[in-house]
């Protein structure tokens, strides 16, 4: 498969090795979020954002495994550095539970858990953050920074923002307020408060429209207010915001929304977590998409793309007490680390950061001139990219529509389209992407 020319070329969409899979998968499987009969086969050709299925079609990938493989398939650098260690050896993935060592730290053989830790701090000093806890998921992420939080402050409430969503064991679904489902039955954390999170990318006080800013003064301010506010500052042990809301539908917030909810935390000193599970590692052409506002968060959350679960922020608001955090994958997976690191060194060596930035653009250009009927908004920063339409059932038919042309997307919110290419896509793939995509709208049109 040559990545310059090679083009997604399908039959009708599942072929019937795919289902056989699918319905292997389903007769073990507890029922699952995955939302295609795609099953990619991991012996045949796969590069970039190209990949192959079961029955030998093509497709174009632009999810990214929801940004957990943020260099595509294949990655040349990431496959070269990872087949120099021999995975095989079970000795060399064994005792996680210790320190690892592949030779001198400032030069080491292969990265590890502490190298990984190391470059997530170089990448977050900017907010003087220095000390870094693994653990295996995004939520695991989520419930080590509430803990830390809770300890830190000894406070009982937490603030949360409408349209979140930070992940699906106890303590994490608590947070969230996208899909009911998410808390449904579920005991929760108890006073945890919302406010509206804003989806107005110019909003301002005295003309907003996401309603944060209703009546001129925010609702974050009201809330805190020491005389008429309902939550006691004091006693808030964190706020936690997606700096851009993933799950809850591609939302991207004004300067003025980051600007308020910095000044609050600032003023009531509440700890600030920006969960950039979905929107961190460089998808918005930042590091962080924190790096874009106007904010200084005190704890970081990552996943994905980091390949392990990982909350990062200054020694000091880390309970030095031992056990208070811990588990047996607490030094990290050494290959999910491994991989980690050499992600994060390949977007800096490979200018990722730029790249993401540049198709980013050429993506919201070529989709907003192409003007896609019952299309409402074509969104991103970076390739943290969205396009909304009308209605739930025409973007769902859209995604279906893209699917049987070769091309892979996610929805998101109630009814967004998101697209999550490769940080390394090309320009030539960007456009075969936008013309499928375009496609596909005219097709259910
Ligand atoms: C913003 C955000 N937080 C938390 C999570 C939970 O991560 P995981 O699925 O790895 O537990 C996700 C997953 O999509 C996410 O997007």
């Amino acid at each position: 498969m040559d990545r310059e020319t090679v083009e997604p070329s399908v039959g009708t969409l599942p072929g019937p090795k795919a289902t056989e899979r699918v319905d292997y998968h389903a007769e073990f499987a507890a029922p699952s979020t995955y939302v295609y009969g795609f099953v990619w086969d991991i012996l045949e050709d796969a590069t970039g954002p190209f990949c192959t299925d079961a029955d030998g079609n093509v497709l174009m990938d632009f999810t990214s495994h929801v940004g957990a493989a943020p260099l595509g398939y294949n990655n040349p650098q990431l496959r070269e550095r990872l087949a120099e260690f021999e995975l095989v050896d079970p000795l060399k993935i064994a005792g996680q539970d210790f320190y690892t060592t592949a030779g001198d730290p400032t030069d080491p053989e292969f990265p590890g858990p502490a190298e990984l830790m190391d470059k997530l701090t170089q990448v977050s000093s900017q907010y003087g953050m220095d000390t870094v806890f693994l653990s295996n998921s995004g939520a695991e992420a989520v419930e080590n920074a509430m803990k830390i939080c809770y300890d830190d402050t000894g406070g009982k409430y937490a603030i949360t923002f409408d349209g979140a969503f930070h992940g699906r064991t106890l303590g994490a679904l608590s947070l969230n307020r996208s899909k009911e489902i998410y808390r449904r039955k579920f005991p929760e954390i108890p006073s945890i408060h919302d406010v509206p999170f804003c989806d107005d990318r110019t909003c301002e006080p005295s003309t907003c429209s996401c309603g944060f800013f209703a009546g001129g003064v925010s609702q974050l301010r009201k809330m805190l207010d020491p005389q008429r506010g309902w939550v006691n500052a004091d006693e808030v042990a964190f706020l936690i915001m997606e700096p851009i809301q993933g799950e809850g539908g591609y939302r991207f917030p004004s300067a003025a929304f980051m600007a308020e909810v910095a000044e609050l935390c600032d003023r009531h000193d509440i700890l600030l977590v920006a969960d950039e599970i979905q929107s961190g590692m460089g998808r918005t052409g930042e590091f962080w998409a924190s790096d874009h506002y106007p904010i200084e968060p005190d704890i970081i959350t990552a996943a994905k793309g980091a390949r392990v679960g990982a909350t990062i922020a200054n020694e000091d608001v880390f309970p030095g007490e031992k056990s208070r955090l811990s588990s047996t994958w607490g030094a990290g997976d050494l290959v999910a680390s491994m991989q980690g690191a050499l992600t994060i060194d390949l977007i800096h060596e490979e200018g990722l950061l730029a790249n993401a930035t540049a198709r980013g653009e050429q993506a919201k250009r070529t989709l907003r001139e192409a003007s896609l009927s019952a299309v409402e908004d074509v969104r991103g920063t970076g390739l943290m990219l969205a396009v909304e339409f009308d209605t739930r059932e025409r973007r769902n038919a859209v995604m279906d529509a893209a699917f049987q042309r070769g091309l892979l997307t996610l929805g998101c919110g109630h009814k967004t389209l998101r697209l999550l290419p490769p940080l390394d896509v090309t320009e030539r793939e960007i456009y075969l992407g936008c013309d499928l995509l375009a496609e596909a709208v005219d097709a259910v049109a």
